[in-house]
């Protein structure tokens, strides 16, 4: 009886010893390690540290790089004059192309028909401004993006960015809605098969009325 006690003060202390031996290892053992990483480490943040007052280039609409600078015309109308000759040199509203002209003008002739033409020349603008962008190492060199031009509207879709647009430093838009960000569009287009095969179906359901109704008179 006393036997037995004994034994199981002994073992309870064993176990006691165990767990307190135990728990200041995991203590002192965590701990030391924790500290010894935060000594060791710097934390990281997960941006890195912002050089002192570097500008970012940011540009956001056609007229924030379309500009003319000393000497240099590179406005809408001073690229096209570089790269086609021969350009039409008024729009169908009558207004003349010229440095002032913004992009809604240009696109009175090159927005996209849905026949994949633009609707008074042959390319639309977005054949001729997307890749004559994206792969221009001068585009990249401004950091150039899709955000460049473009900003997704509430309902997903894309806008054209027409103006220039203050945003802050991370190119965010100060105002809302953005001014100047047009709905983009594709106009309809019916094809000269489409149109005759309309035609031709009207024609024939024609003659089948005025037939069947030259029948019901004669019966009567
Ligand atoms: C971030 C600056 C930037 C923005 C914003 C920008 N462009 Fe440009 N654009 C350029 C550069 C740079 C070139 C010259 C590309 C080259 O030749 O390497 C260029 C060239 C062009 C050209 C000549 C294309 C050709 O055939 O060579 C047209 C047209 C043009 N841009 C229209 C636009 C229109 C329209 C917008 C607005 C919807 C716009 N750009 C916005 C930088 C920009
Ligand atoms: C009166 C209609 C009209 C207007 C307005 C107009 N264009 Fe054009 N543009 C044409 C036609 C037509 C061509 C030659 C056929 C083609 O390539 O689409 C052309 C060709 C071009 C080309 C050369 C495409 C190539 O093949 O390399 C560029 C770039 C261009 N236009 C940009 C512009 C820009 C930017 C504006 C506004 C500043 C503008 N256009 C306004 C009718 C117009
Ligand atoms: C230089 C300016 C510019 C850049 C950069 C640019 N776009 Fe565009 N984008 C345009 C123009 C101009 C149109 C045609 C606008 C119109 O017809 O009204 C257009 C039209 C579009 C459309 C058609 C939208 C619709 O509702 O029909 C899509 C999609 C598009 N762009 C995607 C992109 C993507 C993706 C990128 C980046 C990889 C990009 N764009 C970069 C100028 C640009």
């Amino acid at each position: 009886m006393n036997n037995t006690n004994y034994l199981r003060t002994v073992l309870v202390s064993i176990i006691a010893l165990l767990f307190l031996i135990g728990l200041t290892a995991a203590a002192f053992g965590h701990g030391g390690m924790k500290h010894k990483s935060s000594s060791k480490e710097t934390t990281k943040p997960h941006h890195k540290p912002k050089p002192k007052k570097e500008k970012k280039l940011l540009y956001r609409g056609c007229p924030s790089c379309h500009i003319k600078t000393n000497g240099d015309d590179y406005t809408l109308w001073g690229d096209v004059k570089r790269v086609f000759r021969n350009h039409r040199v008024s729009a169908p509203s009558g207004k003349p192309l010229n440095e002032n002209t913004q992009v809604e003008t240009c696109l009175e002739c090159h927005a996209a028909k849905s026949n994949g033409k633009g609707i008074g020349a042959e390319r639309s603008l977005r054949d001729i401004v997307h890749p004559a962008h994206l792969f221009s190492k001068d585009f990249q060199e401004l950091n150039g993006t899709c955000f460049s031009c473009h900003n997704v509207e509430w309902d997903g879709r894309l806008v054209l960015l027409s103006r220039k647009i203050a945003t802050n430093s991370k190119g965010i838009p100060k105002k809302i809605p953005i001014p100047g960000a047009l709905r983009i569009r594709t106009y309809g287009y019916v094809s000269m098969n489409v149109f005759i095969g309309v035609v031709s179906a009207l024609g024939l359901l024609n003659l089948l009325t005025l037939g069947l109704a030259y029948r019901r008179k004669n019966k009567s």
